[in-house]
């Protein structure tokens, strides 16, 4: 198991997530932050801090962001991030997985 960033996290990127994460698995790209779900070891800590709730874990993913645990994970390799080991370790990316680059921008208000 591991949890998942989800579409509430796009443009928002508020960050608090990483700050209680202890293996440091959260990595930032360019529109959202991802888990990299073999680095994750399902404490729980980040998901209550997430001011919009993109936090779920995987198996009480709402319907509508299933597919987020594959985009999570897929990121990894569309960066040529891998396992880095800590988030620390590497620089943020400016890129996202395909589906989050496609995702619609908020309308203007
Ligand atoms: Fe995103 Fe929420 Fe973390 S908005 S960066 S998942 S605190
Ligand atoms: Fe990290 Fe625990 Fe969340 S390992 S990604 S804070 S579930």
């Amino acid at each position: 198991m591991t949890y998942v960033i989800g579409p509430p996290c796009i443009d928002v990127k508020d960050a608090a997530c990483v700050a209680e994460c202890p293996v440091d698995c959260i990595y930032v790209g360019g529109r959202m932050l991802y888990i990299q779900p073999d680095e994750c070891i399902d404490c729980g800590a980040c998901e209550p801090v997430c001011p919009v709730e993109a936090i779920y874990p995987e198996a009480f993913l709402p319907a509508e962001f299933q597919k987020f645990t594959e985009v999570n994970a897929d990121f990894f390799q569309i960066a040529g991030l891998g396992t880095p080991g800590g988030a620390a370790y590497v620089e943020p990316v400016e890129a996202d997985h395909p589906v989050v680059h496609a995702w619609p921008e908020p309308s203007p208000t």
